[in-house]
């Protein structure tokens, strides 16, 4: 059974003051309040991963980055790679977060790439996935869900998510204040989980498959209680220590 997991992806926010006193603040609140058997990741921005790194040094809070390029050096100007993240003490790398996929037009394979990229690194990579509002209103939610896992898959094989997270990240439910609900949820977490079964049994049972859209202090339990829910990625409201250490206390 797959310990839970809560992810804060800061996305591109906080100067070096906030970061420091955003991590004091946090790592002060997991000591008194959470249950230490949770796991509990970090993902700043990239140029802050160094002032996390030396923070978070004497916690059991994992760090995470929220992207790198899959090569290992080259003419990739202003890109980093999977590899420096390891001197940074990177545990976690989001991969394929609906903003990559939009904005910077981030293909199925290319995240693929990144996915096994992450891995021959050793770090565990968070691959996001998830439907616009259209596409869940013309019922292809769990086409185009699988369909983003399959990708990678194809690529990488079944095995490989033995080390890896899933988050469901409805993109309608993104920044938006709107919350899948809990039961929309666990349907989306339990048609992956089945079809993780499918293919590889022990796979499916160990893998955390996170939430993440609109996840605050206030509806957090009721989708940690949902038996597919395994945690959350966090955006808007990892910025805030007491919404943040409310949702790692509920997981
Ligand atoms: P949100 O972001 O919690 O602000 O909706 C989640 C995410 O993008 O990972």
């Amino acid at each position: 059974m797959q310990r839970s997991l809560v992810v804060a992806n800061w996305k591109m926010n906080g100067n070096k003051l906030v970061v420091s006193q955003l991590l004091n603040a946090i790592k002060n609140g997991v000591n008194k309040d959470v249950n230490q058997a949770n796991k509990i990741a970090i993902c700043p921005p990239s140029l802050f991963l160094e002032l996390t790194q030396q923070e978070l040094v004497d916690s059991n809070i994992f760090i995470g980055a929220q992207n790198a390029h899959p090569q290992n050096a080259g003419a990739f100007t202003g890109e980093i790679a999977f590899v420096m993240l390891k001197e940074f003490s990177c545990s976690y790398v989001i991969i394929g977060h609906s903003e990559r996929r939009e904005i910077f037009a981030e293909s199925d394979i290319f995240i693929a790439e990144k996915f096994a990229a992450a891995q021959a690194h050793n770090l565990e990579p968070i691959l996001c996935v998830g439907e616009t509002q259209e596409q869940r209103e013309s019922g292809q939610t769990e086409s185009i869900v699988l369909g983003q896992i399959q990708a990678v898959i194809n690529e990488v094989g079944i095995e490989a998510f033995a080390k890896a997270v899933i988050a469901y990240e409805p993109i309608w439910a993104i920044g938006t204040g709107l919350t899948a609900s809990p039961e929309q949820a666990q349907e989306v977490h339990a048609a992956i989980r089945s079809f993780l079964t499918e293919m590889d049994q022990t796979v499916a049972e160990n893998i955390s498959i996170i939430y993440g859209g609109s996840v605050k202090a206030s509806n957090a339990e009721a989708l940690f209680k949902q038996s597919d829910i395994d945690g959350a990625l966090v955006g808007g409201a990892s910025l805030d220590v007491n919404e943040f250490l409310t949702i790692c206390a509920a997981a």
